[in-house]
């Protein structure tokens, strides 16, 4: 496996037209290009392409932050993984923990987003992570491996198709941060399981949830943690590029 990192900013719902592209152009403007590490930003849909364009001539990646599976047909108000290769994205977060709450996505209903990204070469970012109460009743590991058995199973994937994102959902937008040994403890398990049930394949596989400025760099020197998905704090560009920093300067 290289050692490429990967921060992705994941606007959820928030920002207007003018915001986005406001907010865009101040990560542009203070970004600097780094070989070791990509950078990604995930707008929301209606900002994807004014995005782009701000974008366009920098090293910056984009990325949607959901798709519906069906490539196309008579489902109102629904965006395909086509449409969002067509706007230039090169990335999709699917199953956050937010869709699965608000919005009843299943691991089944996963499996078949994941399905359609890699079909038409988007790469996924899939997001598993266990509830407060699961990770107090001793379910951490259960939960993991069910989420990843059961939207994997019978995708046809290699290793840079597929990026994955442990965001226990008691850390996400709360303040509260997994701590060192935690991550540790999810990342490794995560490894082996894809390892050991998908044909040897070494995945990179990501933290989110209250990663910040601050704490950044304690998270990107943990072992099997190639790098962030960050919600709160990418809406600051300073904030973010710090995190890129940190990034670029970790060791693993
Ligand atoms: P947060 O969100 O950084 O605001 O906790 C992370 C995420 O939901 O991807």
């Amino acid at each position: 496996m290289n050692n490429k990192k990967y921060i992705i900013a994941n606007w959820k719902m928030n920002c207007d037209l003018d915001e986005s592209k406001q907010l865009a152009k101040m990560i542009t403007r203070n970004y600097f290009s780094d070989s070791n590490v990509e950078l990604v930003i995930c707008p929301p849909f209606t900002n994807i392409y004014p995005v782009h364009q701000i974008l366009t001539g920098t090293d910056i990646k984009l990325g949607a932050q959901n798709l519906y599976y069906e490539s196309e047909g008579a489902y109102t108000g629904e965006i395909s993984s086509k449409m969002l290769k067509s706007l230039s994205c090169e990335y999709v977060i699917i199953g956050h923990s937010e869709r699965r709450q608000y919005f009843n996505e299943e691991n089944l209903i996963v499996g078949k987003k994941l399905k359609s990204a890699l079909e038409v070469g988007l790469k996924p970012i899939l997001c598993v992570g266990e509830t407060r109460e699961e990770r107090e009743n001793g379910q951490m590991k259960n939960v993991l491996s069910n989420q990843l058995q059961t939207t994997l199973t019978g995708l046809n994937f290699s290793e840079d198709d597929l990026i994955i994102a442990y965001e226990p959902v008691w850390a996400i937008g709360t303040g509260l941060v997994a701590s060192s040994d935690q991550i540790d403890e999810s990342h490794s398990f995560i490894s082996s399981f894809i390892f050991n049930q998908f044909n040897n394949i070494e995945v990179k596989i990501l933290y989110g949830g209250s990663m910040n400025e601050s704490n950044s760099e304690e998270i990107l020197n943990i072992n099997n943690v190639s790098g962030g998905l960050i919600g709160g704090a990418s809406l600051y560009p300073e904030k973010f590029l710090k995190i890129y920093k940190n990034a670029i300067n970790s060791k693993f």
